[in-house]
């Protein structure tokens, strides 16, 4: 059941090319300028003219909604709110008939997200969903929804399930961007093409796996590890550092990397692994300056960065390469390598990947 693969959790990182094309599957054709979310049909007017998108999600979910709110903004031009479903539904948030909810939830059970689902809905929120598992209690609980056909999700850390989501709310930014004509129709057709392009270029980054494997030798034994990010690669910052401590139990922290020397950068001396997603963007500029600082101190730097990057490989400890994609797509391409480094860290560490401790795959406890 495993498919050949040690752990679930690496069969399930190694499917992506084929869980990200399935979730594409029959509703892009980039060559045909087609793009449709059947399930999310009739509500393309409403999300359209919405005041607002609020994002509610848990944990790794919560991070995929972090780039959806990036990507909506910048497609869109409606603002977004990406809200803890726990911190939204004990706080009396201010949500009315003209916001649109989306939920995001792979297993489609978390008793958190479900309960703020009820409450925005009860105070006449438009409720979308975003689930992997089909016929789960949100997507009945929400108005519509695309489901991200990932597949069974078995390994406990979330891989294939956030790369899908991503996929999705990328499908919903898109249609709505068009419908509201927000984006020049040759940048939208590209970004078909690119989002088209996404499962080959994963099924590239799956190739670094020897090299990440050898990068993980190094650093098994950390006792911290930082991730840092700025923009579109921030979420990926969150969610690599995410990956690393529940299943290695190395404490790892995820910051936008601006924020560092507002105080983790106390932190750093050469026992520390700071970990970049650095890849060519609107913000380049700005984080080589950031590993500069890191180095400065003798941090340890491993970055990833786009393919034939010179500059950031002449600082850092060690580069993974990955190949280049618009901006707002690289969250996609990005988090591949961190899951896995965490794999192969937590494996060398002799844990149970996929059922670290105190976890639970589905959280129906509140
Ligand atoms: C992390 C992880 C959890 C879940 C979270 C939400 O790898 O799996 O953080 O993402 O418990 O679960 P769902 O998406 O099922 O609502």
């Amino acid at each position: 059941e495993k498919g050949g693969y040690e752990h679930f959790m690496l069969k399930e990182i190694f499917e992506q090319p084929r869980s990200i094309g399935d979730c594409l599957r029959g509703r892009l054709n980039a060559q045909e300028g087609h793009l449709h979310l059947g399930g999310i049909h009739d509500y393309i007017n409403k999300i359209k003219n919405a005041d607002r998108i609020l994002i509610i999600a848990c944990g790794t979910s919560w991070h995929a909604g972090l780039v959806a709110e990036y990507i909506f903004e910048e497609f869109c031009r409606i603002p977004v709110e990406v809200e803890y479903a726990s911190e939204f539904r004990y706080r009396n948030p201010v949500v009315g008939e003209k916001d649109v909810v989306i939920a995001i939830s792979q297993s489609g059970e978390t008793a958190d997200t479900l309960a703020a689902i009820e409450l925005a809905k009860s105070k006449g929120a438009t409720i979308l969903g975003v689930c992997n598992v089909v016929g789960s209690s949100i997507p009945r609980a929400t108005h519509a929804g695309s489901y991200t056909h990932a597949g069974p999700e078995i390994g406990v850390a979330s891989t294939k399930a956030f790369t899908a989501q991503i996929s999705v709310l990328t499908m919903m930014a898109l249609m709505i961007a068009n419908k509201k004509g927000t984006l020049k129709e040759s940048v939208y057709r590209n970004l078909l093409i690119e989002l088209e392009a996404v499962p080959d270029k994963v099924a590239k980054c799956l190739d670094l796996n020897a090299q990440i494997e050898l990068i993980a030798e190094k650093y098994k034994d950390a006792s911290n590890c930082l991730y840092l990010g700025r923009g579109y690669n921030f979420p990926v910052a969150l969610e690599g550092a995410l990956k690393l401590k529940e299943i290695s139990y190395i404490h790892a922290e995820g910051y936008p990397a601006a924020e560092m020397k507002h105080g983790p950068i106390a932190l750093i001396d050469e026992n520390m692994p700071v970990v970049f997603i650095a890849t060519k963007d609107g913000s380049y500029e700005k984080i080589v300056s950031n590993i500069q600082e890191v180095k400065a101190r003798k941090g340890q730097v491993i970055a990833v960065v786009t393919e034939g990057d010179t500059e950031i490989a002449a600082m850092a400890d060690h580069i993974i390469e990955v190949p280049a994609a618009h901006e707002a797509l690289m969250p996609l391409i990005s988090v591949i390598p961190l899951q896995l480094l965490s794999y192969h860290i937590a494996v060398m560490r002799g844990c149970n990947v996929d059922q670290p401790r105190n976890l639970a795959k589905s959280v129906t406890v509140e």
